[in-house]
């Protein structure tokens, strides 16, 4: 059993997984009411939190899972990329836990977390199933593609190995700007519709009585692996502003006119990045010959962007449950579990690296 603890950003999380991945307790304590009013998340605002929640979101997670430290075999923290002050609480409370019960401490990427997640079973506590075209990817040897989108990455990594063996990650292809989740998280933000903007977008777009109303653009960039979000933004701010909307909540009862617009542009916007994101995906899953396609991180979480890739792609593809996609901590123990396994040691030596990258 490994203990699983995240606070790269603005959730406190622990999860609890066994070493065949069965998942035995995932608690997550969003800080987005908190950061609302900001429209974004202000880090000393992060952490100070994370301070408050993590012991008790550790204690729920131990309770959960039926078990007691002495149970656990590890216990593992995000290490980074993620907001400095924020990682400091996850790492420094996970290494105070595994010295005072005589645990292995291990480091957790939060990207190869979220890549992680995919192959987490769900036959414990969670009950909630993958969204999957082929569910024996990972158990022998093979090459995926593997998306992550969230507020802060959008990058493709080929990866290759299997769970026995463990994966070596290859980037070949990220954003020259705006994540997808950040582009997600501004357009909502021009548009009245709240943070955080992905699940306001998604629900706004399926109130959208009227589509194809307004053209957003794709950035295509010549075909190739890489993304842009900047332009597209700005065009929904160009949109936003000629159509008098100005950021502020829009009352659908008192003026249905403005309201039908902003969920017409909250269509259009979806539906571009979704467009992106899923082609250039299977594009560059043919390009690396690759068998199998993985969706993962925040944006995953998002309903028509699983629809589209699961329908177009020929390839077996690979989601997690959407409990699964945005921050957790099961997706760092699952993590744990194969950097145990194949490198073994502690790291209490281990630092933050905010700046930590995949491949
Ligand atoms: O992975 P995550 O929880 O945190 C980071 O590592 O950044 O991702 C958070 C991002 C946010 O930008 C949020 O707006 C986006 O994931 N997100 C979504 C949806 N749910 C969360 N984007 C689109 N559709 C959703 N349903
Ligand atoms: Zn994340």
């Amino acid at each position: 059993m490994i203990l699983g603890i995240e606070t790269s950003c603005d959730e406190t999380a622990a999860g609890i997984v066994d070493a065949s991945g069965g998942l035995h307790a995932n608690i997550v304590a969003s800080q987005a009411q908190l950061h609302a009013e900001f429209g974004g998340v202000v880090p000393e605002l992060a952490s100070r939190q994370h301070i408050r929640d993590i012991g008790a979101v550790v204690n729920a997670a131990l309770a959960t899972a039926g078990c007691d430290w002495k149970d656990l075999d590890a216990i593992a923290a995000t290490n980074g990329p993620g907001l400095a002050g924020s990682l400091l609480v996850g790492v420094n409370y996970a290494k105070g836990a595994s010295a005072t019960c005589g645990k292995r401490f291990l480091t957790v990427n939060h990207l190869v977390g979220h890549v992680m997640a995919a192959f987490i079973e769900q036959s414990g506590n969670g009950a909630q199933s993958q969204d999957a075209k082929y569910s024996d990817i990972g158990s022998t040897r093979s090459r995926h593609m593997a998306l992550i989108v969230s507020g802060g990455h959008t990058e493709l990594v080929v990866m290759e190995g299997s769970l026995g063996d463990g994966f070596v990650f290859k980037l070949v292809g990220e954003t020259r700007d705006d994540a997808a989740g950040e582009a997600f998280d501004k357009a909502a933000r021009t548009l009245g519709l709240g943070y955080p903007g992905g699940p306001a977008i998604q629900k706004a777009a399926e109130g959208a009585t009227y589509t194809k109303t307004y053209a957003l653009p794709r950035a295509w960039l010549g075909g190739g692996p890489e993304f842009s979000f900047s332009g597209l933004k700005t065009a929904v701010i160009q949109l936003a502003r000629k159509h008098g909307i100005d950021g502020s909540e829009v009352n659908a009862d008192t003026d249905a006119d403005t309201s039908a617009r902003v969920a017409a542009i909250a269509f259009e916007f979806q539906e571009s990045v979704v467009e992106v994101l899923v082609t250039k995906t299977l594009r560059a899953a043919r390009d690396h010959s690759c068998e199998s396609v993985l969706l993962v991180g925040g944006v995953a979480a998002n309903g028509p962007l699983r629809a589209r890739l699961l329908s177009e792609s020929t390839l077996p593809v690979l989601i997690p449950p959407i409990s699964l996609c945005t921050d957790n901590g099961a997706m760092v123990a699952m993590a744990a579990h194969l950097k145990h396994r194949i490198l073994g040691a502690s790291e209490f030596d281990a630092d933050v690296i905010p700046s930590l990258r995949i491949g």
